[in-house]
């Protein structure tokens, strides 16, 4: 399973990547509200913090399809790179991401809910399905049970679209999903932390730092090193 970071701010993410193994960066109308500037700005800004490898999904705000595959086409151009335009599930979704297929556009069908909606995206041609767990839980619905049943259809109709899980409140909806064969996760950047950090860790290294000061003090293995 791979690691994105959802959002919209290229500073935080900037920090994330230094750290953290992470390999695309998200976005959604939401997030790029709370930056309060110009989409075009925020999205340039990302896509040259993150290199032109690396995947950077935007969303259409257009909701019928010709509109969409224009908007598509539009961003694309604009910000280049590894682009992915995240389409909704909608029925003119399907027709949409049916026609930037078409033209060779990469698409992340987004707010996925059922199991269906992420068959008939994935049928569409979308290279990923991104179903939104933590506001499924929210509406008392199994939510890993649905990424497990995306999973399984997938895998039993030999279908290559993948699965890109977002919309997590806690590290085990995360575990979760990978169980189930989310191959990918977005995250927003704070959660990393939650992610890597464990008590446990802090304990196990509080105790070699004690032990090895008992003995060597302030020397380091690299102050130690045999010359030949
Ligand atoms: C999808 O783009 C987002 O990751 C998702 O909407 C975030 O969901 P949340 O608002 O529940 O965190």
């Amino acid at each position: 399973m791979i690691y994105l970071a959802d959002s919209a701010n290229a500073r935080d993410v900037r920090e994330l990547i230094d750290l953290f193994p992470i390999e695309g960066v998200t976005t959604n109308p939401t997030i790029m509200t709370r930056e309060k500037r110009d989409c075009g700005e925020l999205l340039m800004e990302m896509r040259k913090t993150i290199g032109k490898d690396m995947m950077l999904h935007a969303q259409t705000m257009q909701t019928c399809a010709e509109d969409m595959v224009r908007e598509a086409l539009a961003l694309n151009e604009m910000v280049g790179g590894n682009f992915y335009i995240k389409i909704p599930a909608t029925a003119q979704g399907l027709k949409a991401i049916r026609m930037l297929k078409k033209q060779g556009m990469k698409v992340t069908a987004t707010a996925i809910f059922s199991t269906q909606q992420a068959l008939l995206c994935a049928r569409a041609g979308a290279d990923f399905v991104a179903p939104y767990v933590n506001k499924l839980s929210d509406i008392c619905v199994d939510a890993i049970g649905v990424v497990g049943e995306i999973a399984r259809e997938f895998e039993n109709f030999g279908i290559e679209t993948q699965i890109l899980s977002a919309s997590f409140r806690n590290v085990d909806q995360v575990n979760q999903v990978a169980l189930m064969g989310s191959h990918a996760i977005t995250l927003p950047v704070p959660f990393y932390e939650k992610l890597i950090a464990h008590p446990m860790t802090d304990l196990a290294l509080a105790g070699f730092e004690a032990d090895w000061r008992a003995v060597y003090g302030d020397k380091k293995p690299e102050d130690m090193i045999l010359k030949a």
